[in-house]
């Protein structure tokens, strides 16, 4: 898994680099390479190529949505990172972007890289019809706005230090982390014409995007800051809404396992086993980084 993990991180960054490569050279740049290449996992291309598998969607096409999936999320953690938000100074084993560039160059690096993904899913060299391009875009700035990640990431520093029930935490995290998850899974349907089963999926990247944020909320908990190559043991701290706050630790990771199994009765419906993806969805469980 981690070997095929490694080939989709490679893949993606030699797009992006490539990509960047071919634009005009700017003083941003910099931050914007240093917040975007080196050190993510690029899980969210991972899942992306595994949906897309089982609906034999051409890889290149899959690897250039991924690149611009990885656009989006590295841009929500270098303001994330942000004093304004959880104030981190580490990120992938390295100074934040903020850290080492400055607060103003690490919000006008972010916001490029949330515009530099429409650019590359509208880009011609993306070879599927208009028609689709539209809907991706579409459905990719949903999951990014106040209805996805950046609503998610209001709620998340609204409940710091408040009692917040079950519900209310899942669907935080959801918006947050699953809603990017979901335009993963969803992006390869669109691409194969599939629209009556995306709904279903939509839902199978909520949960995974859920597990997701629930595994990095342990690593948080019990996790080391030189593997995870940020700073962990700070949720509790910060009064951050996880459900193991809510829940307690044993009770979480009964909760994941469970979440696990829910997802793979549902994958199960549309792949046969084993699958790149079940593979990845154990990964999510069991990584430390
Ligand atoms: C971290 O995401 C932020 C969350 C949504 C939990 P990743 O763990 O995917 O971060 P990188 O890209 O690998 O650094
Ligand atoms: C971040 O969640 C989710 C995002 C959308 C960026 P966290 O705040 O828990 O992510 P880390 O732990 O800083 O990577
Ligand atoms: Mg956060
Ligand atoms: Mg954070
Ligand atoms: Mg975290």
């Amino acid at each position: 898994m981690k070997k095929k993990l490694y080939k989709v991180a490679k893949d993606t960054n030699l797009f992006l680099k490539k990509y960047l490569k071919l634009q005009k050279k700017t003083d941003l740049l910099k931050a914007i390479k240093y917040g975007l290449l080196p050190g993510g996992k690029k899980i969210r291309s991972k899942i992306l190529i595994d949906v897309g598998k089982i609906f034999n969607i051409n890889y290149n096409v899959l690897i250039q949505i991924g690149a611009a999936v990885e656009c989006i999320h590295a841009y929500t953690l270098i303001h994330d990172d942000l004093p304004c938000m959880d104030d981190d100074d580490l990120r992938r084993g390295k100074l934040s972007t903020h850290k080492k560039y400055g607060e103003s160059t690490a919000v006008l690096a972010g916001n490029s890289l949330l515009t530099l993904a429409f650019e590359i899913l509208s880009n011609k060299n993306l070879k599927i019809n208009d028609n689709k391009k539209v809907l991706l875009i579409k459905y990719i700035s949903n999951s990014s706005g106040h209805e996805g990640v950046a609503g998610g990431q209001y709620s998340d520093l609204n409940f710091e230090n408040k009692k917040i029930s079950f519900n209310k935490i899942k669907n935080m995290q959801i918006k947050k982390t699953g809603k990017l998850f979901s335009f993963c899974c969803v992006a390869p349907l669109i691409i194969a014409n599939k629209y009556k089963k995306i709904n279903k999926f939509k839902k199978i990247g909520e949960n995974i995007g859920l597990l997701f944020q629930i595994a990095d909320d342990l690593i948080d908990y019990s996790g080391s800051t030189k593997l995870a190559g940020k700073k962990t043991r700070k949720d509790e701290a910060k009064g951050k809404a996880t459900l193991i706050g809510l829940l307690g630790y044993k009770n979480t990771i009964k909760y994941s396992k469970k979440l696990k199994l829910t997802i793979f009765n549902e994958i199960n419906k549309y792949q046969k086993r084993p699958s790149d993806l079940e593979e990845t969805i154990e990964f999510i469980l069991k990584r430390t980084k």
